[in-house]
């Protein structure tokens, strides 16, 4: 079984993703890291994020083994991996990797924006979360303070607004609830309420 959750920036989809596959003993994928990966090796080779034949060939090569990098995580490879994710020869890259994932045998959970649309359209449960922005960037607040990355309210929500329009506006697979996806507003849930209610949209008897 195929477990597809979706949404933007900081909706609480990868914490329940994570507990979701913890409960069924299924692997996850944080397909994020994937584009944030991607825009690591741009930076770090000293590319810029518009190159789009170099993002694809470092999507090409893109090891999953490496997506424990705790750089991946900060701000500024958020804002970067939202630029590269725009670049089809990116995506393209990617969807192989993530189609061999979610046809692991006993399936899996895969957390992204597109993922009940076009990567795993075919996927048994699909569950688009989201959270008013205002919420979103307390808890990305929270979340980066926690790391010690020097930041602010006001900059975490107007990178989540611009993230938003970027990752709905790109004409390569833009982030948008599938058709069959039930919907999981997390706005004012905490991560155990969530995690109760999307237990409440899995078949019976998994
Ligand atoms: O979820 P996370 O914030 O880690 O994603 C980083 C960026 O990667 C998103 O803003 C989006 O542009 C891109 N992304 C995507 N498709 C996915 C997952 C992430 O385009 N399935």
């Amino acid at each position: 079984m195929v477990i597809a959750i979706d949404g933007p920036a900081a909706s609480g989809k990868g914490t329940l993703a994570r507990r979701i596959a913890a409960h069924l003993g299924r692997p996850h994928l944080d397909t994020g890291l994937l584009y944030r990966a991607v825009a690591l090796a741009l930076l770090d080779r000293g590319l810029p994020l518009t190159d789009s034949a170099g993002a694809a060939r470092i999507a090409e090569a893109l090891d999953v083994a490496t997506l424990e990098e705790d750089r991946l995580r900060s701000r500024e490879i958020g804002e970067a991996a939202s630029l590269v994710s725009v670049h089809p020869g990116v995506r393209g890259a990617l969807l192989d990797l993530q189609r061999r994932f979610a046809a692991q045998p006993g399936g899996a959970v895969l957390d992204g924006r597109d993922i009940g649309t076009v990567v795993c359209p075919e996927a048994e449960v699909k569950i688009y979360v989201t959270a008013s922005p205002e919420e979103r960037a307390r808890r990305r607040f929270r979340e980066l303070a926690g790391r010690g990355e020097p930041t602010t309210f006001d900059d975490i929500l107007a990178d989540i607004l611009r993230r938003d329009t970027r990752d709905s506006e790109r004409s390569a697979a833009p982030m948008r609830p599938a058709a069959d996806a039930r919907h999981l507003d997390t706005t004012s849930l905490d991560a155990d309420a969530a995690f109760a209610r999307a237990l409440d949209m899995l078949p019976a008897g998994v």
